[in-house]
């Protein structure tokens, strides 16, 4: 693998948004977003999918029910049909009228204030969705003086490796959901060649494996911390950034520069 990205490890988490703010707001709406840049985020993560004609949006869940007044898999409908729906009534009335966004659309109205950590998700389902996120990353960071702020994860390990290699220049990092035998040394050792953080679910993580990712150059990260004392008693250890459904439960409220 060609190197992978370097960032300097402050161990003052960065404050991330999850799905925006999504615990006072539709997820992954340009309501949510707004509302994480209102907490001072340093980055917002948000959850990419494929329409039927290949345009990257932005919405969790592979079908439209939960969060949409549609129905169906979000990959059957162009993003003409998508963008018709209605993604903020499902949360509250005060909301009705929001969008799913295109990942275009988000980048351009939030990187300006702040990161963007963009999860790949469920790419079996999206066999070019490496390629054309890569493809309209490139784009942008082509056209910006000074380098966006840009991560990019997944579960999926092959699909990071493949963004990876169609674009070295975005730091990428690797999702885990709770695995009771942890992350092992050797595997640490085989995604420290690619990787530039590892993000374990908040049960997993203990001083002991923030060290041993530190120890293999990666930044640890974590999600989602959704407890006001919780995310106090994960700020005090020396985690690289905390995923959260609401930034305003910080207690280092100032934004990092
Ligand atoms: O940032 C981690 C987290 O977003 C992964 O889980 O289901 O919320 O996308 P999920
Ligand atoms: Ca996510």
């Amino acid at each position: 693998f060609r190197k992978k990205q370097k960032l300097p490890s402050t161990h003052i988490p960065l404050k991330i948004g999850h799905r925006g703010a999504c615990g006072h707001s539709p997820e992954n709406t340009m309501a949510s977003f707004k509302k994480a840049l209102e907490y001072q985020v340093d980055f917002i993560e948000i959850d990419i999918h494929l329409s039927f004609d290949g345009q990257i949006v932005v919405i969790h869940d592979l079908t439209l029910d939960r969060t949409t007044n549609g129905k169906g898999r979000v990959q059957d409908f162009t993003y003409e049909e998508l963008s018709k729906l209605d993604a903020g009534s499902w949360y509250s009335e005060v909301f009705s009228g929001e969008r799913i966004p295109l990942l275009s659309t988000v980048l351009d109205q939030t990187l300006p204030f702040s990161g963007v950590l963009i999860e790949i998700k469920h790419p079996e389902h999206y066999p070019e969705i490496e390629s054309i996120l890569a493809k309209e990353l490139k784009n942008r960071l082509r056209a910006s003086h000074e380098s966006p702020k840009i991560m990019v994860q997944s579960f999926n390990i092959a699909s990071i490796k493949k963004f990876h290699m169609l674009l070295p220049e975005v730091p990428v990092g690797i999702l885990f959901k709770h695995t009771p035998a942890g992350i092992s040394n050797r595997s640490l050792l085989k995604y420290s060649q690619f990787a530039s953080f590892i993000n374990p679910k908040k049960t997993m993580v203990n001083e002991r494996l923030i060290r041993k990712i530190h120890t293999y150059g990666m930044m640890a990260f974590t999600w989602t911390v959704n407890n006001r004392k919780h995310v106090h008693s994960f700020e005090k250890m020396k985690l690289d950034g905390i995923t959260t459904d609401f930034p305003d439960y910080f207690s280092l409220n100032e934004k990092k520069s």
